[in-house]
């Protein structure tokens, strides 16, 4: 079973990206895990502290490290991706040749109550990625719009069609993930090299 480290872009507990995450995670039961990293506690992006970096700084690189991929769910702020989301893209993205991101098999979705469904933090977002190294899908794409009753107390999202194109949506994650994961072996001499 792969391993995702998962990323959303709101803090706040009741987060509708983090409804979804979830509501994906039942979905790719028995194909992937799941772990969700905390990304509300780094510091602001400060090259000076890698004299001495954070710890939660330098867990989140060891995380992302060891997982098979990488999922990022996140909301729209302004027409863009929220500042915390951005934060944790950079941190990892460095020291310069040290950075964890690169050829990690990696997808987007995004929620908002709005009906755009995130499009344009998530065109932002995938100009991002590639440039940092990522194996990116580009298809198929989550816009999901979270209306009143979009989630049952269960967390299960209520309408059936859009469950099943995000059954699909996983399936096709797996796929991505089988065809660019890269093996524990490469990975070690890589490093090695
Ligand atoms: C500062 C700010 C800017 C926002 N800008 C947008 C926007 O450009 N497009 C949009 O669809 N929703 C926008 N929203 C609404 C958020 O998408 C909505 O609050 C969403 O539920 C936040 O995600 P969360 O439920 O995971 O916390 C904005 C919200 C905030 C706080």
């Amino acid at each position: 079973m792969y391993k995702v480290a998962v990323i959303v872009g709101s803090a706040r507990p009741t987060s509708s990206n983090l409804k979804l995450a979830k509501a994906l995670e039942k979905l790719a039961a028995g194909k992937l895990s799941f772990q969700y990293l905390r990304i509300d506690n780094l510091p602001f992006y400060d090259e000076a502290l890698w004299d001495n970096p954070p710890e939660v700084v330098v867990q989140l690189k060891r995380d992302i490290a060891a997982a098979d991929a990488v999922l990022f769910v996140t909301p729209e702020y302004n027409r863009s991706i929220p500042g915390v989301l951005k934060n944790a893209l950079d941190w990892p993205s460095r020291p310069y040749g040290e950075g964890v991101w690169s050829h990690k098999p990696a997808a987007i979705a995004g929620a908002t109550g709005g009906a755009s469904g995130t499009a344009a933090a998530q065109a932002h977002l995938r100009s991002i990625l590639p440039m940092m190294g990522l194996a990116l899908m580009g298809a198929p794409e989550i816009y999901f719009q979270s209306r009143p009753g979009a989630f049952d107390e269960n967390g299960e999202i209520t309408d059936e069609r859009v469950r099943t194109n995000l059954t699909i949506w996983v399936d096709r994650f797996s796929d991505w993930i089988a065809r660019f994961a890269t093996p524990a072996t490469e990975v070690a001499a890589r490093k090695a090299s």
